[in-house]
């Protein structure tokens, strides 16, 4: 048996594998609060993080036989900021990644780096949402919090201290903190010294699929799981939901439809797109990375649709698109509801609805919405494809709730030209992590062999020709909006 945990926003997720078959025989969840004290702040209490992992763990044991469980992999949501003093107490909030209170910092960090530096030491651009910029907002803000920080984990590293009582760090979730130089898979001394930071604030970092330490007696004793289980670090919560859909190569994609969406393909070598609209990380497979967009709105626009229009379910609201002509008779939606990254990367971009007219109905306006969100996701791709050379993408397995409509992956399909790709596995990236966790005790050869033993493709949507003109069209029009309304929104 294989153990994954995932220390996501919305709660904390476990699965339990059985690698003889390839089945999931348990999954638990708890889930985590959130707290908003100011427009723009997004914290989460790192200790909720242990508790609900407990919790988890605690659950998993119980339904499957523990003696039996040979590891147990770690996976989570990047870039937040777990700060820890000397004695590796918590000593504030995390800041989120979807936290948005650092663009002054990230223009310091830019101004004194410059974009060549950041292209040449850490391969991506200074964004709110990564970790660096959090760090340098709390030494402004609250000094006296900072002067006591010692340490800065990622959340599931966290989760792996207190499971292990080892403080370290994967490749993959390093790669999203902005000090940490993803060619050479190291942390940036450039970058750290630039602004005065020690090198030993951040952990020993190894690749994904390596073992952290064995559970403790304590962390034994809590979850009824044996003393000493190896504990594997696992990847950042995109780079383990990329295993758990079989895309560790060149070639394939990943599309992610939760609250964020995501469109991620990996890469031999690490690869930069010029303006660095994409994020350029390590992947969780030995030497590999991966280019990623992501918009911060994709399934939490259509939540938010639901919710203040259409007050109906998802399902209805699926079914209403699917009634209105395709291009939703003109209306237009831009999802940039909390700012945007790719391609914009404007935290000030706002959401709109436009071309109106009155035969716009609720059909319209539901599939309008459902378009949008695709075509952010289609600028994504069509960034990967800008590359020279391009990175081709075949076909994008789908994970998150957004990928369980059929009519969404017709869309996805005719707006993006690719196939899109169901899997047998849909637990997303605790399932990834179960699969990392096996390739690091030896129960799978490597993490590519452990994908081909355990992911099987069950479903494919094709591209309809007959809506490929009209849907280019449309997505041309729709591009036209966001520089015509910044001005106006931003
Ligand atoms: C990726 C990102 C999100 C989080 C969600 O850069 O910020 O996808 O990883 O957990």
């Amino acid at each position: 048996m294989l153990l994954g945990l995932d220390i996501g926003t919305s709660a904390v997720k476990g699965v339990a594998l059985d690698p003889s078959t390839g089945v999931v025989t348990a999954v638990a969840e708890r889930p985590l609060a959130l707290h908003t004290p100011e427009p723009g702040h997004a914290e989460q209490d790192p200790e909720d993080f242990a508790l609900a992992a407990l919790a988890v763990l605690t659950e998993l044991a119980s339904r499957v036989d523990p003696k039996a469980v040979r590891a147990l992999g770690l996976t989570g949501q990047m870039h937040s900021s777990v700060l820890l003093d000397a004695r590796r107490e918590v000593v504030r909030r995390a800041l989120l990644w979807c936290d948005t209170r650092t663009t002054r910092e990230c223009q310091e960090i830019t101004a004194t780096v410059g974009l060549d530096g950041l292209r040449t030491h850490v391969g991506n651009l200074a964004l709110e949402g990564f970790t660096l910029p959090k760090l340098l907002w709390v030494r402004r803000h609250e000094p006296e919090v900072f002067a006591r920080v010692t340490s800065v984990l990622m959340p599931k590293d966290f989760v792996g201290l207190r499971l292990t009582g080892v403080l370290g760090a994967d490749v993959s979730d390093a790669s999203g903190t902005l000090a940490f130089d993803p060619r050479r898979r190291q942390w940036s001394q450039e970058v750290l010294g630039a602004f005065g930071l020690s090198p030993s604030i951040f952990p020993t970092v190894d690749e994904s699929a390596t073992v952290l330490g064995g559970l403790t007696a304590t962390a034994a004793r809590a979850t009824g799981l044996p003393e000493g289980l190896p504990v594997v670090r696992g990847a950042a919560d995109n780079a383990a939901g990329a295993v758990g859909l079989g895309v560790v190569r060149e070639g394939l994609g990943m599309l992610s439809l939760g609250t964020s969406g995501v469109v991620l393909c990996p890469t031999d070598t690490l690869r930069v797109e010029p303006a660095m609209r994409l994020h350029s990380f390590c992947a969780a497979v030995p030497g590999r990375s991966y280019l990623m967009g992501v918009m911060l709105s994709a399934g939490g626009a259509l939540r938010w649709y639901r919710d203040t229009i259409a007050r109906e379910p998802y399902e209805a609201i699926t079914a209403r698109a699917a009634k209105a002509p395709p291009g939703a008779g003109g209306a237009l939606f831009l999802p940039y509801l909390q700012g945007e990254r790719t391609p914009h990367n404007d935290s000030a971009a706002r959401g709109a609805f436009v071309g109106l007219s009155a035969s716009t109905g609720p059909d319209e306006l539901a599939l309008a919405v459902l378009e949008g969100i695709t075509y952010g996701l289609a600028d994504c791709l069509a960034l990967l494809g800008s590359l020279d050379p391009p990175v081709a993408v075949r076909a994008l397995r789908v994970t998150g709730g957004g990928a369980r409509s059929a009519f969404w992956r017709q869309l996805l399909a005719d707006v993006l030209g690719v196939e899109i790709v169901t899997t047998s596995a849909t637990e997303g990236p605790s399932f990834g992590a179960a699969l990392l966790a096996g390739a690091a005790v030896g129960v799978f050869p490597t993490v590519e062999a452990a994908c081909e033993a355990m992911v099987r493709p069950v479903g494919v949507t094709e591209p309809a020709p007959s809506r490929s003109a009209l849907y280019a069209e449309r997505q041309r029009t729709w591009r036209a909006l966001y520089p015509a309304l910044k001005g106006v929104l931003g």
